[in-house]
């Protein structure tokens, strides 16, 4: 996969809902009633972060349901990618970029959203092809105001803003011609999973689903 190849699959994937679920999953049993519950509140694009032992387990259960784009997060190795590749994640998402890891994700065909925090790291994206990049962690590098005005010098590159992100600023983030959707943990909050309550979460992610709209 070319990085403009993987650059057009980021911008689709983050063009399918406005949120995209930033889940930590510590139970595998809670993998495919998660998905299933926010892919039927309309948030089809789900991250797996890679910081549970488990975590791969959880990405081999998800790509399962149906409707869902599963993808792995927290990717900080070429050895991450290649885990995150062989567990079926359809996209990765780091948290800051190194040219081994675009390398790796390349080399996979991974289409990576590469975690950008100053405009030098994404000028860096973009010279290697990247015009979709995560922003990270989005409040406390200054949040909306700061892509805002990277929009005047650097307009040809995009955004998702995660960190931080709540429903209350996610629309300040989402009204912003650089910003394609967000990131964010609080549609699968841990006491819903662990209460198994699946319609809970499902009522949280229909209502992210409608931000910005
Ligand atoms: C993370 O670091 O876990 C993600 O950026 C999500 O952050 P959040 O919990 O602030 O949404």
């Amino acid at each position: 996969m070319t990085p403009q190849d993987a650059a057009k699959y980021s911008r689709e994937i983050c063009g399918l809902a406005p949120v995209i679920p930033v889940l930590v999953v510590k139970d595998t049993s809670h993998a495919i009633p998660l998905a299933k519950a926010l892919v039927a509140g309309g948030l089809p694009v789900l991250e797996v972060t890679l910081r549970t032992p488990n975590a791969l387990d959880v990405i081999r259960e998800m790509a399962t349901v149906e409707g869902g784009v599963v993808g792995a997060g927290t990717l900080l190795s070429p050895a991450d990618v290649r885990a995150a590749k062989e567990a079926g994640a359809l996209f990765g998402v780091s948290p800051g970029i190194t040219d081994e890891l675009i390398d790796a994700c390349e080399a996979e065909d991974l289409p990576l959203l590469g975690g950008t925090a100053t405009v030098s790291e994404a000028m860096k994206m973009y010279s290697r092809g990247y015009d979709v990049c995560k922003f990270f962690p989005a409040e406390a590098n200054g949040g909306a105001p700061v892509l805002k005005a990277w929009n005047g010098p650097i307009p040809q590159i995009n955004f998702c803003p995660t960190g931080g992100v709540t429903p209350q600023n996610a629309a300040d983030y989402l009204s912003l011609p650089n910003v394609l959707c967000v990131g964010g943990s609080w549609v699968a909050p841990a006491d819903l999973m662990n209460a198994g309550k699946w319609d809970e979460i499902e009522a949280i992610a229909r209502e992210a689903s409608q931000l910005g709209a």
